[in-house]
């Protein structure tokens, strides 16, 4: 059964809208991972003084945005990409380096596989260890890095939140570099965790010829409309993947809402400090007030399973028709039909949610 994830994703609004018969207003949406806080304000004026430039093309090279970026995270503009979302970035380290096959550690983004088959690869399956939070064995890992042309490791992963020390990741870029393996690090929710545990490998790529990392801008400053994303590695790696993207294919608005939100330090402080402590909250209610199990994740949602008579979608279905939106998981592999993950947001807004979680859970199973 699946309701507003009938294109594959959680947010999907129109669906929501149209099934539970209610306007966008109506409705709390947990089941996209978006910054609760908006966009920083500067880039709504931003758009609206700007939008007499949308008859020029945008700048082809992403220039200033490419410039801003290097110099946030000391690496050079060669070794940046723009690109529309973490989406286009994923898509482009398949069309451009061609992998025959693909490893994939399940669960996770679910279009890690589909744009892998989508381009012709060959999937080589991994399964994280439930005993173990969802996080697969070291050397499972490494092994599957041997085994494979290219393999995505997300970073914080979802739906599960895992996430990898320094160690294990330098242990991986090794045997990448070893067994001339692409390893692409998906860091989209990476920008939600306290920034002494961001640890990266950036510092490091210009030495790491097989590694690359992903970032989404649409997540943390909440513009997943607008599209941004982009990808740091080695300049030459940089170069192959440049080759097959389609120009212009980063709008003018999304690239000044990136450099505008570069400066905003208040604002990634202020939304830092509410996940992390909205995310203990939300965990501690569900465990303490429903006793479902809440996996420990790391970043800006939860995974949890339900531990009653009630299957997600059934749950999804009746939260839905109170106006919140939850994301069913039945459809990750590796995930069971009682699994949904919910985005942390604001207090008020995580407070409606426990509320809405406990007076379903008290209806009982649906006839
Ligand atoms: C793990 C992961 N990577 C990448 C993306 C794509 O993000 P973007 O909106 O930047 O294309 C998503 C979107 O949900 C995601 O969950």
């Amino acid at each position: 059964m699946v309701y507003i994830e009938k294109f594959g994703h959680g947010g999907d609004l129109l669906t929501a809208r149209q099934l539970f018969g209610k306007d966008s207003a109506q409705l709390l949406d947990f089941s996209a991972n978006i910054n609760p806080l908006g966009p920083p304000p500067r880039v709504m004026e931003l758009i609206k003084e700007q939008l007499e430039s949308i008859v020029h093309y945008p700048d082809p090279a992403h220039r200033v945005l490419k410039q801003k970026l290097a110099e946030k995270h000391s690496v050079s503009p060669e070794q940046i990409l723009i690109g529309n979302g973490a989406a286009e970035c994923i898509a482009l380290t398949i069309l451009g380096l061609q992998p025959e096959t693909v490893g994939v550690i399940y669960p996770c983004f679910s279009e890690y596989e589909q744009l892998a088959r989508a381009f012709g690869a060959c999937i080589k399956p991994l399964f994280g260890r439930e005993e173990n939070d969802f996080k697969p064995d070291r050397s499972e890992i490494l092994q599957l890095i041997a085994n494979t042309d290219l393999v995505f490791v997300g970073h914080p992963n979802n739906p599960t939140g895992v996430t990898y020390s320094k160690e294990e990741l330098v242990e991986m870029a090794g045997q990448a570099e070893k067994t001339n393996t692409y390893l692409i690090i998906d860091e989209a929710f990476i920008d939600f965790l306290p920034i002494e545990t961001q640890i990266m490998l950036l510092k490091d790529l210009k030495r790491w010829k097989q590694v690359i990392l992903v970032r989404s801008m649409t997540k943390f400053y909440a513009i997943p409309g607008l599209r941004l994303g982009y990808m740091v590695a080695n300049p030459n790696l940089i170069l192959k993947l440049q080759a097959k993207q389609v120009n212009w294919s980063v709008n003018q608005m999304a690239l000044l809402a990136g450099e505008a939100v570069l400066d905003e330090k208040v604002y990634e402080e202020a939304t830092i400090t509410l996940i992390q402590g909205q995310r203990s909250y939300v965990k501690l209610a569900i465990e303490e007030k429903l006793g479902w199990k809440v996996f420990p994740g790391q970043a800006n949602f939860l995974l949890v399973r339900i531990k009653a008579d009630i299957t997600a979608a059934e749950l999804q279905w009746r939260m839905g028709h109170k106006g919140i939106l939850i994301r069913s998981c039945a459809m990750y592999p590796g995930l069971s039909d009682q699994d949904f993950r919910i985005a942390i947001r604001t207090e008020e807004e995580n407070q409606c949610l426990i509320q809405a979680l406990i007076e379903v859970s008290k209806e009982g199973k649906p006839s």
